[in-house]
């Protein structure tokens, strides 16, 4: 369409496969990241460079970006929590790169081992070596609404960490409703205390959709201002260390949403639709 634009950053690689069950085979990952890649993406997040023993999912990193077809126009992004992953995320070519914090003492223990205020200062080297190297830094905050272990979060922490990462040089900040709990009053109140903080165009959504109401509060995002939204195709995902946390709201789904809205994507549908069905059948059974 010819409406404004929305960008969607697709997650299925990442954030989708890192909580199958089963481990998914390195030519599958290769085969759904190139599906996806025809589908006209901006930006796809490809993989992790974490702790193998953290997240056995993503230990074969180096293989998936290696095997992958790049096609031109899109960016192919990697976690990378320490210097450690960000070496090996620049070795093998990732033309972005994203640390993620938490608005949660709990979480942050959970997943990264270590407390937020240690996590930003562990992020400073990369956010360093992500500026000499001119590689985009993406920056993610779990728990914006609820936490898993600590129940509601404030705010004004969110708001906090978020000013952090961007203070750290992240061009974006992901705003992720880890546990797709958020009802939209409360998503609605943390992204006005947020944008209090950061502008609307350096956000982002990132809703899993465990309650359902993903989309509702997509809705009420883009009533805030935000223009980027991150999904999977299939509603592939969850996190290993959020306890619950369905996958992230199906990219499918988003698309036709946003343009019924008038908004548009530059995703191909059809396409699209091809690599959902190559996605769902990814999925472990229940
Ligand atoms: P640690 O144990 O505190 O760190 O883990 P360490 O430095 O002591 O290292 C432990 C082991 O990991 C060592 O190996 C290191 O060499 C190795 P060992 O000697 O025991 O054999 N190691 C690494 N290996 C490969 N790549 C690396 C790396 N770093 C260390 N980069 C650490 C700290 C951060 C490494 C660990 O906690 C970790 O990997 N956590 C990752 C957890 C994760 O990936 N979670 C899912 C992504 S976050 C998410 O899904 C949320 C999001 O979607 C947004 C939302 O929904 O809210 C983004
Ligand atoms: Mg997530």
């Amino acid at each position: 369409g010819q409406g404004e634009r929305v960008t969607i950053v697709e997650m299925a690689p990442r954030d989708g496969l890192q909580n199958e069950a089963r481990l998914v085979d390195t030519g599958d990952k290769i085969r759904l990241v190139d599906l996806l890649s025809d589908c006209g993406y901006e930006r796809i997040e490809v993989t992790s460079f974490v702790s193998p023993r953290w997240v056995p999912q993503m230990a074969d990193a180096p293989a998936v970006m290696a095997g992958i077809a790049r096609r031109q126009g899109t960016r192919y992004a990697a976690l990378t929590p320490n210097m450690r992953g960000f070496e090996a995320a620049l070795a093998c070519g990732a033309d972005e790169v994203a640390i993620f914090a938490s608005a949660s003492e709990s979480f942050s223990q959970k997943n990264i081992n270590c407390s937020i205020a240690e996590s930003i200062e562990r992020f400073r080297p990369v956010a360093e070596a992500s500026r000499h190297h001119r590689i985009p830094l993406r920056g993610y905050v779990s728990c914006v609404v609820e936490c898993p272990y600590e129940g509601a979060i404030a705010p004004r922490d969110v708001a906090g960490v978020a000013r952090q990462l961007s203070e750290l040089g992240c061009y974006e900040i992901s705003l992720g409703d880890t546990i797709g709990r958020g009802r939209p009053e409360a998503v609605d109140a943390m992204l006005n205390a947020v944008l209090g903080e950061i502008a609307a165009s350096k956000l982002a959504g990132h809703f899993h959709d465990t309650s359902g109401r993903a989309l509702e509060n997509i809705a009420v995002s883009l009533e805030r201002g935000l223009r980027v939204f991150d999904a999977s195709t299939g509603g592939l995902g969850g996190c290993p260390y959020a306890p619950g946390a369905a996958g992230n709201v199906d990219t499918v789904a988003v698309n036709v949403f946003l343009e019924k809205r008038g908004f548009s994507t530059g995703i191909d549908a059809g396409k699209l639709e091809r690599a959902a069905v190559f996605a769902r059948s990814l999925r472990s059974a229940a």
